[in-house]
């Protein structure tokens, strides 16, 4: 595996301290709501777990699994709902927490779902972000990380279901995926 990563982006310091920052900030902005945290599956799950515990705001956790990519490192364009949330979130803050917005079309694409069911507020918190690659512009309140757009792995993030156990973020070198 070691000889797979070209480098590593952003250590597990650096992912620490943002999402502590990250916390600070939405606990000011959430201070006596009743706040949702809605992880998408499966990349959010290390970004919502750390997140979650860096929060002193007290938070109910839900989940959302939708499908973007395949197994590769392309997007098709297509969303499709694989697990619903189990909460209802009309009249609810909710705040989308993501591990990254690459083109930006599955975001903009649950955005608009979850509006059409009536949240009281509706935010976006992000751990990496891709600006060259945007082909949407979203207004996502709360950013980690803007990063070059390159496919990265690790903490969450996969290229082929592997490499999301590592702790830190990192790029693969090009002969993993043909380059
Ligand atoms: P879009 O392009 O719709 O991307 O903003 C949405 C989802 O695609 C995955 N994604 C990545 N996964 N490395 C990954 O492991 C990447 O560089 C990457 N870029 C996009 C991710 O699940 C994201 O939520
Ligand atoms: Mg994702």
């Amino acid at each position: 595996m070691g000889t797979d990563l070209e480098k590593v982006l952003l250590s597990k310091e650096e992912i620490d301290a943002k999402l502590a920052e990250l916390a600070a900030e939405i606990d000011r902005d959430y201070q006596g709501k009743d706040l949702l945290i809605v992880g998408v599956l499966k990349g959010a799950v290390m970004v919502m777990a750390d997140l979650a515990r860096a929060l002193s705001t007290p938070v109910t956790m839900d989940w959302m699994a939708v499908s973007s990519y395949g197994a590769g490192t392309k997007s098709s364009g297509v969303v499709r709902i694989l697990k619903d949330l189990d909460t209802d979130i009309a009249g609810r803050d909710v705040l989308i927490v993501e591990d990254i917005i690459d083109s930006g079309l599955t975001l903009s694409w649950l955005l608009s779902n979850l509006s059409s069911r009536g949240p009281a507020s509706l935010q976006v918190c992000t751990l990496l972000r891709k600006p060259e690659a945007a082909k949407v512009a979203i207004d996502v309140k709360y950013v980690g990380y803007d990063i070059p757009n390159e496919f990265v792995v690790g903490y969450g993030l996969d290229y082929a279901e592997k490499y999301r156990n590592l702790p830190f973020v990192g790029t693969l070198a090009p002969h993993v995926y043909g380059g």
